[in-house]
């Protein structure tokens, strides 16, 4: 596993119970400055002009990856809870609102890459103002409002964690379609498989509860936690790797209709799919853009930017299944899988759906995660581009099912006789 630690982020810095008020607004603020820098570390290796530009509808500039995040501290944390602050620019809650439709009128996402002004330094600008103030109110909010306001900064915190991950898909997905291949990090490396004994492990059959245990912070889409049944049923240990995908390419996988959903092939013909994403052969080879630019693929590491239909269909060629989010995440707290995190996000086969009981919260950020739960299939585990402490158990990723821009990979799932 190429990343062990697996815990809510700001709790790294941030208090245990019973430290004075004092110690509570120096973790807050410790865990402020360190992701908000994280952000700016991901963005410096880029230049201005990578900064604006966005490949395609799904995919955001990196700064405007930048300004949102910080939009979404404006708004949320120092507007309503900073006392006397001033917005920095009355122009930019429309151009960097994303979804949030109680919180004002929004500019499209398909044009954010026609916007060169505010440049990158009115961006820098915006953040370096709201930093101060978070910081301020960090330091000043008075004890009877403590609670509700560094509640607020910590759904900020992970809320940029997750734009960090997405600035560096984001920008991968332009440099992929740019014919001078160029690399994010020339140095970067995929990290490490996990090795050892590949094949399929027992889950634990019965009544298991999963969601979030209470333990650290968690997105409201991981609650209530709840019992599910696990039928009896094998999980695999490792992600599917790069070689048996050529296998999938060589047995004319992408040409056999009988392996794919209805919608999966339809979706595969329209976009001509022989691969997955960013793959290209050279000289028969096939090669495939990473953030280190463009490589030659490597038969043992696991597969990437692969759909949910490509995923599905390469099950059944296997003859396996995809495991379901419940059997993941009782395999993955069961401690019997390799390669949970750090490598790929793992397409399920379930529906993102309302757990049972679940309400989203009332008001503006009650738009963060509920009202997407419809048509979207759940990716478990987290990938090489997820923020150190960012990744949990309980955590339920998103996307639409012929989405190929993250770094989705697959795990096989098997039914015991
Ligand atoms: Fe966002």
């Amino acid at each position: 596993m190429a990343r062990s630690a697996v815990s809510s982020l700001p709790r790294d810095g941030a208090p245990p119970l019973r430290q004075s008020l004092d110690e509570v607004r120096d973790g807050w603020l410790a865990a402020f400055r360190r992701v908000r820098a994280e952000t700016e570390a991901r963005a410096a290796r880029l230049s201005p002009e990578d900064q604006i530009v966005q490949s395609m509808a799904d995919a955001s500039p990196t700064k405007w990856h930048r300004a949102h995040v910080t939009w979404f501290f404006e708004t949320f944390l120092v507007k309503p809870h900073a006392p006397g602050y001033r917005i920095f620019d009355e122009r930019f809650p429309f151009l960097f609102n994303s979804y949030y439709v109680a919180a004002g009128p929004r500019h499209a996402r398909p044009q954010r890459g026609l916007i060169t002004r505010p440049n990158g330094a009115d961006v820098a600008a915006y953040r370096a103002h709201v930093d101060a103030a978070v910081e301020r109110l960090i330091a000043n909010v008075p004890p009877a409002e403590a609670a509700r306001v560094f509640t607020i900064l910590e759904i900020g915190l992970h809320h940029e964690q997750q734009h960090q991950e997405l600035l560096l898909t984001d920008i991968l997905h332009a440099f992929a379609q740019n014919p001078t291949d160029p690399a994010y990090d020339a140095d970067w490396q995929m990290p490490r498989s996990s090795f050892g004994s590949r094949g399929f492990v027992e889950v634990p059959a019965g009544i298991h509860a999963i969601g979030h245990d209470g333990e650290g912070y968690c997105f409201d889409n991981e609650t209530p936690r709840h019992d599910e049944l696990i039928a009896p049923m094998r999980i695999a240990r490792h992600l599917v790797s790069n070689g048996e995908w050529l296998e999938f390419i060589a047995a004319d996988g992408y040409a056999t209709p009988s392996l794919w959903l209805s919608d999966g092939w339809a979706c595969a013909q329209a976009q001509g799919w022989q691969a997955p994403d960013y793959w290209r052969q050279i000289d028969g080879a096939w090669h495939a853009m990473t953030l280190a630019g463009f490589k030659p693929v490597d038969p043992a590491a696991p597969v990437l930017h692969v759909s949910y239909y490509e995923a599905d269909a390469f099950a059944r060629f296997a003859g396996k299944h995809l495991p379901s989010e419940a059997e993941w995440e009782v395999a993955a707290r069961a401690n019997v899988i390799a390669e949970g995190f750090g490598l790929a996000w793992q397409w399920t086969r379930s529906a993102y759906l309302p757990y049972p009981g679940y309400r989203a919260a009332e008001g503006a950020l009650g738009e963060y995660n509920g009202k997407f739960m419809v048509n979207q299939m759940v990716l478990r585990g987290s990938s090489l581009a997820t923020p150190q402490g960012h990744a949990r158990m309980s955590y339920r990723n998103f996307f639409y099912p012929p989405s190929r821009w993250q770094f989705s990979g697959v795990r096989l799932a098997e039914f015991s006789a």
